[in-house]
């Protein structure tokens, strides 16, 4: 899930790779996954006609009839026999054959690196987990410790290569993101990030960092003969960190991470220049993964507990409470709270939501079913302590991140809605698609809030390609808004306004099809404006149009992250004055997280949750009420 198309990245990540350090920008395959890798098609650039014409329908619902009838005449002219969408087409087709995926660099820049916004609520992603049954620390190390344990154990497959492929479809899926989650790290710079990984090579990391009260750890997960310590001696470990930081006056070095990337890479220069702080900051960003102990946040109502979770892995809950106890470059931070709460929050350039949910299901199977084993009575060595000076300078990015973070955190408003009333076991023996039917109750919801429909994203997954991240469902169609109008229209009877219901979800699912396989628009026309970019001409009429502004602007950001667990994933809003939607549905429930900005009057995200609701329900009794035609 990007941000904005502005907001996400290209990255061509690496396998099991042979260098000791490298920047994410090349694949490295291990002889195991080079045959399932080679065999995966090239992402093909679509048709230039084709792409104009799903554009121009894209449109339809979106602009008023004047502004579509100019955006055709660009179009027409774009598309002009020997003009400039010709040219552009050819060389994406050139880059096409020369590379392994023609969009994932652009991707990884244009998504997430060339980003200035904090990665902190605007990109990161988090999970809710459902609450642990403990409220004291003895709980949070057990419960920690054991999720070390399941994450090394998922290193195990990743390491050994037994990683199972995954297929979507029947097609095998490219598992290429699966070697960039673990021992990975954002660095910030002032101009551009990047994204390196520490994974493999002579000296791959061996250590995590395990984080307590704004203190950071060292913390070294392998024996000398190179087995995984067992639970008892991470325990042991963890142990010894907490009763090691119980100060809790210490400066939230970490809560630098969240600023603005290019405040934050300034910051970091500073930072950096002393030779101690520089060795701790190595530490954290070559570390496997890390492990947020959290301070107990204030207690809530039962009903909005989720909600408020949703916040915590999203941002920490500000400078008072945990938002310091983060590194938010880390690709992988899990977050274990002293009250039970716990989750996690992932930087995205480097990969997508589902195989990190998918590492969740790994991990919280290991957990129930590991049995604990006594560890050999060997004392290990205290898990070293990382130092840092803060000189005055620092100490002033200190204050500015600070403030810069609880202002977010006020402006962002989470709701977690847990739709219990059916799943998607339901939705399937009414022969429906579970995810077409809860995107359609999104565009009912809305409309019944604005009155009009609006640019609507769907994440889908083009991993059926190597290399491949994602694609835009544009879920806002002719037929979307016809059905949503008709809903709540009384002179309509219900078999028309259920017919309505299935011609728009074929056609959310004949979009959902032409995705997954590479004949979108959205990346196709991304390659063609990186194209025009790097062939240094003027920027196509078609890029500087109303119609694509208004077509770019998605007011709802959505994504399914389906998974085994009963969590949630959660995700910002694209644009101030929209929504991040992400849902999980389950066999018999759908857990649903919606976030919006406060700043924006106009946005509320318990509103849309609740009309979301509503729109569940209504078009389960629209269902249930319609008599079947006959077959
Ligand atoms: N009748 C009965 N069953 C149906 C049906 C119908 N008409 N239509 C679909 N189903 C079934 C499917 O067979 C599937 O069954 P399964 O669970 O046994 O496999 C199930 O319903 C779910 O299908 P559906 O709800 O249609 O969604 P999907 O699984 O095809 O997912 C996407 C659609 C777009 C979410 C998926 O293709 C995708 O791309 N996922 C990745 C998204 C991503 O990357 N997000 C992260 C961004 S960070």
């Amino acid at each position: 899930m990007l941000s904005v198309l502005a907001r996400a990245a290209a990255r061509a990540g690496g396998g099991v790779p042979t260098c000791l350090v490298r920047p994410v920008v090349g694949v490295q395959l291990s002889i195991r996954s080079i045959s399932h890798q080679e065999g995966l098609p090239k992402l093909p650039v679509p048709p230039l006609r084709q792409t104009c014409e799903r554009y121009l329908a894209v449109l339809e619902p979106l602009v008023t009839e004047e502004e579509l009838e100019h955006t055709r005449a660009l179009v027409s002219e774009f598309l002009r026999c020997g003009g400039v969408g010709e040219r552009l087409q050819r060389g994406l087709e050139r880059r096409a054959r020369k590379t392994e995926n023609w969009l994932s660099e652009w991707w990884m820049q244009s998504a997430y690196l060339d980003s200035h916004m904090p990665v902190a609520v605007y990109t990161s992603p988090g999970v809710v987990l459902p609450p642990m049954h403990f409220q004291d620390q003895q709980g949070q190390m057990r419960f920690a410790a054991k999720l070390i344990a399941g994450v090394l154990d998922f290193k195990r497959m990743i390491d050994s290569e037994t990683l199972p492929a995954e297929y979507l479809g029947g097609k095998p899926l490219c598992m290429d993101q699966y070697y960039q989650v673990l021992s990975s790290c954002r660095i910030p710079a002032p101009k551009k990030d990047t994204v390196m990984n520490y994974g493999s090579g002579k000296g791959p990391s061996t250590h995590i960092t395990v984080v307590h009260n704004f203190q950071f750890f060292v913390l070294d997960v392998y024996n000398s003969d190179g087995t995984p310590l067992t639970v008892d001696q991470i325990h042991m470990q963890l142990e010894k960190i907490w009763n090691s930081s119980l100060q809790t006056n210490k400066e939230p070095i970490g809560i630098l991470t969240s600023n603005h990337r290019n405040t934050w890479g300034k910051a970091y220069n500073n930072l950096i220049k002393d030779k101690t702080n520089k060795e701790s900051v190595r530490a954290i960003q070559k570390s496997i993964f890390l492990v947020c102990l959290d301070a107990p946040m204030p207690r809530v109502s039962e009903d909005i507990y989720y909600s408020k979770v949703a916040a915590q892995m999203l941002h920490g809950g500000g400078s008072r409470w945990n938002s310091g106890n983060r590194w938010f470059d880390k690709t992988l931070q899990f977050i274990v709270g002293e009250d039970g709460s716990c989750g996690l929050t992932y930087e995205h350039a480097p990969a997508e939501g589902p195989p990190i949910v998918y590492l969740v299901d790994h991990v919280v199977e290991y957990m129930n079913k590991t049995d604990r084993v006594r560890a050999p009575m060997i004392p290990l060595p205290m898990p070293r302590k990382l130092r840092f000076n803060i000189t005055p300078e620092t100490k002033k990015d200190i204050e500015k991140a600070k403030q810069n973070m609880n202002i977010m955190v006020h402006d962002l408003d989470v709701r977690v809605l847990n739709f219990c009333h059916y799943g998607r076991k339901y939705l399937k023996s009414c022969k429906t698609s579970p995810d077409a039917f809860i995107q359609m109750a999104l565009q009912l919801a809305y409309y019944r809030m604005y009155k009009v429909c609006c640019p609507t994203y769907e994440s889908a997954s083009l991993r059926m390609f190597k290399l491949g991240r994602t694609e835009a469902i544009r879920t806002t169609s002719s037929e979307s808004l016809k059905f949503v109008q008709a809903m709540d229209d009384q002179s309509k009877q219900n078999t028309e306004k259920l017919a309505l219901l299935q011609k728009a979800i074929k056609v959310h699912r004949d979009y959902t099809h032409m995705a997954i396989h590479g004949q979108a628009i959205d990346r196709h026309l991304l390659g063609l404006k990186m194209q025009a970019i790097e062939d240094l001409t003027s920027l196509p009429e078609i890029f500087m149009d109303t119609s694509y502004a208004v077509a770019m602007h998605f007011n709802l950001f959505t994504s399914q992250v389906g998974s085994k667990t009963d969590c949630v994933m959660s995700i910002g809003p694209m644009v101030p004055d929209g929504y991040g939607v992400c849902y999980n549905p389950m066999d018999d429930h759908i857990n649903v997280a919606v976030t919006a900005f406060n700043s924006c009057e106009e946005t509320n995200a318990t509103k849309l949750a609740r009309s979301l609701e509503e729109a569940l329900l209504d078009m389960k009794d629209l269902l249930i009420q319609t008599p079947k035609p006959k077959e």
